[in-house]
């Protein structure tokens, strides 16, 4: 039984460190999804590089429910995702490792429900703690483990991209509370919510937002940050998942209690 899966952004695009590892075509209703699916000291984990291979789909235009669909057909009940982000505080640098616990939702054209009336019936799913405390708390004890500095909590804004921010649309946000900027936890955190799914976001920070610090932003710096650090980033993810309990107390299920789950 696979029961955790880990969605790789930017510059995490393959499986390394999971053996045996076989690749499989899942269906779903909103489309077919290679899903990579290995074993990390015993335990099966199915891999998902969310922007492709080499790096081919932009943040609006990844097929998000597609990709929860297949890991929920599978029977995957957490995620561990990666996400390079940017930095609006001076607190948070770049290389370091940030667990969103809350967002800010600015993106504008993307499809971020399963539940869009008919026969899926309408869902009002509740976002209170959006990103699941007890997966976080086993990335937290990973790091404690390994010795790798983790901060947990963090506020991420998710932006529709695929540009860059302007320099005033990052000081809106920071008056607003974001402390990381990135173009992909939303809508996938919210959709792994509506099948009953605990999600954590491994946040990456590869820079200072715009504005933040003088000068351009560029993929390019993105994405060595990301070269830097995505040795760590594999490791605590692989350290966590024994942390990772069947028996969770968390909330995030709840809202299958009040809907019934997705078949
Ligand atoms: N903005 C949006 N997305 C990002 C950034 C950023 O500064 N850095 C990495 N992903």
């Amino acid at each position: 039984m696979i029961r955790t899966a880990i969605i790789g952004g930017t510059g995490v695009y393959d499986p390394c460190l999971l053996e045996d590892v076989k690749e499989i075509i899942e269906k779903t209703p909103y489309g077919n999804v290679a899903v990579s699916i290995g074993k990390y000291a015993g335990i099966e984990v199915a891999f998902i590089p969310r922007h492709g291979l080499e790096h081919s789909i932009p943040p609006h235009l990844i097929n998000f429910r597609a990709n929860i669909m297949a890991l929920h057909q599978l029977g995957v009940k957490n995620i561990l995702a990666t996400a390079a982000v940017g930095s609006l505080h001076f607190e948070f640098k770049p290389g370091q490792f940030v667990l969103a616990d809350q967002f800010l939702d600015f993106t504008k054209s993307r499809q971020n429900t399963f539940y869009e009336g008919g026969e899926a019936g309408v869902v009002h799913c509740d976002m209170t703690v959006p990103y699941c405390p007890e997966l976080r708390g086993a990335l937290v004890k990973a790091g404690e483990e390994r010795g790798i500095r983790v901060q947990n909590g963090g506020t991420y804004v998710c932006t529709e991209g695929p540009r860059f921010e302007t320099a005033a649309e990052i000081m809106m946000f920071k008056q607003l509370g974001g402390q990381l900027v990135g173009m992909t936890s939303v809508p996938e955190v919210c959709l792994a919510r509506e099948l009953g799914i605990c999600y954590a976001t491994l946040a990456i920070v590869t820079n200072f937002a715009a504005g933040i610090t003088a000068g351009i932003l560029t993929h390019s710096e993105v994405l060595e940050l990301m070269k830097q650090n995505i040795a760590l980033a594999r490791s605590l993810m692989m350290s966590s998942l024994k942390y990772i309990s069947e028996e969770k107390s968390c909330d995030c299920r709840k809202i299958l209690d009040e809907h019934g789950a997705m078949q």
